[in-house]
């Protein structure tokens, strides 16, 4: 079970058969907390923010990293980001409106969507937000709607790079055919608009591949694309770096990544340019960890092990069959006696979390970890079947405090009208 250590965040240890993340006891959270919860180990988070940010600033003298906040848009989660020297990605007025919380300097604020509001884009202009990335015509009417005459807003173009990539069709975003952004001809003739608005000043272009890549070659790729749109001052090369789930898997370091990333900048990019990346899931997916208790166990056709969360708080399953590991976390030194399969405590078929794994024969109460899961699960919970979202824990070497509340029955309520 030891080997669920290399899955768990970083910092994590057993004391006495009970995990521990980041010093923290898993049974005494739970105490603490409740169950689901989804606990962060703190030092992790920012030291992969920090490796980010050096092995790209060791590569492009002007690399500059921006999380994408999509992937964990909780305020404390931002918060660290902007505390380490990045930047943040944000998709729409929400996760704008929670990083301006979190202090961001707007001018390090990079917004996307393929369908912004007018309203989004009167607030981002108003917040003062460094970079709009223009996805289509109706954008740019917009933004010059909202920008008053004697000032400019900077943008980026989203390109389509016309790349195919390996991952899952629903987090592919670089093939023609991609909802998001303009191929290349339709980008060029915006390009000519924007460039001839008083209002907009045209910094560069962006793309991203997609998501869960675990061949960096892939997002490599883009470069050469973003390079045929001609020199600005800015290219953002979007995100997409895969993350690890299971044991076999063995995504791309960081540097090994950036390695082939900005390599392929220096062969095609100016040497004087700006260059953003935007990982989202490779920067917090191995700094978090679910905790749920189990509630029934039933040993019948298969020996199901029910929690007490399930797509509720994680979706990854559903839409992606995202493979998952998870352990017994207060019994992580014992041996497997059996296969289980863990499934959630919703109304659905599908609400399996993990489907076939090893375990030592489960019973009612224990608590099960299920690691890797910093990553687009707190921002897709939701409520099916009345459910309450989890709470997010930081834990910091032997302290802990949630950064955001489990939701209230009264949450539930809180819309009626
Ligand atoms: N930049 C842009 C413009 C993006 O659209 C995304 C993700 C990222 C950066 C960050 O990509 P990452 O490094 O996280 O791969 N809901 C899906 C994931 C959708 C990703 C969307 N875009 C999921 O649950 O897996």
């Amino acid at each position: 079970m030891t080997d669920l250590l290399s899955l768990l965040p970083p910092g994590s240890d057993v004391d006495g058969g009970v995990l521990r993340i980041s010093g923290c006891r898993v049974d005494d959270l739970a105490r603490e907390f409740g169950t689901p919860a989804i606990v962060v180990a703190e030092p992790a988070l920012r030291a992969r923010a920090r490796e980010y940010r050096e092995e790209a600033a060791k590569r492009w003298p002007r690399a500059r990293v921006v999380f994408a906040s999509k992937s964990f848009p909780a305020t404390a989660v931002q918060r660290v980001m902007v505390e380490e020297g990045l930047g943040l990605d944000v998709a729409g007025g929400g996760e704008l409106r929670s990083a301006v919380k979190a202090g961001i300097d707007p001018a390090l604020l990079v917004l996307h969507g393929n369908a912004k509001s007018t309203d989004e884009i009167e607030y981002a202009v108003q917040a003062g937000a460094g970079l709009v990335v223009v996805d289509n015509a109706d954008d740019v009417d917009r933004l010059e709607a909202a920008v008053p005459l004697g000032s400019t807003q900077g943008v980026l173009v989203r390109v389509v790079p016309g790349i195919e990539s390996s991952t899952h069709p629903h987090v592919a975003t670089g093939q023609i055919g991609s909802k998001f952004g303009l191929t290349p001809p339709a980008a060029k003739a915006l390009i000519e608009r924007i460039e001839r608005s008083p209002r907009l000043s045209m910094q560069g272009v962006h793309a991203h591949v997609g998501s869960q890549i675990l061949d960096p070659s892939e997002l490599a790729a883009a470069v050469e694309p973003l390079a045929a749109m001609g020199q600005f001052p800015v290219y953002d090369l979007g995100g997409g770096l895969g993350a690890r789930y299971t044991y076999d898997e063995h995504p791309p370091a960081v540097a090994d990544y950036l390695d082939a990333l900005l390599g392929a900048a220096r062969a095609h990019l100016p040497a004087e340019a700006e260059i953003i990346i935007e990982p989202g899931r490779s920067m917090v997916n191995a700094a978090a960890a679910t905790l749920y208790t189990v509630t029934t166990v039933k040993r019948d056709a298969r020996n199901f092990v029910a929690v007490d969360g399930g797509m509720g708080d994680n979706l990854e399953v559903a839409l992606f069959g995202q493979r998952y590991e998870a352990a017994l976390a207060a019994r992580m030194d014992e041996e497997p006696a059996e296969d289980a399969v863990i499934v959630g405590r919703h109304c659905e078929s599908g609400d399996v979390l993990i489907d076939g794994i090893r375990l030592p024969a489960a019973k009612v109460g224990d608590l099960l970890v299920v690691p890797a899961t910093g990553a687009y699960t707190h921002t897709m919970a939701n409520n099916y079947n009345g459910y309450r979202r989890p709470p997010v824990v930081f834990a910091n070497e032997g302290q802990a405090r949630a950064v955001v509340r489990r939701e209230t029955w009264e949450d539930l309520f809180a819309r009626d009208v």
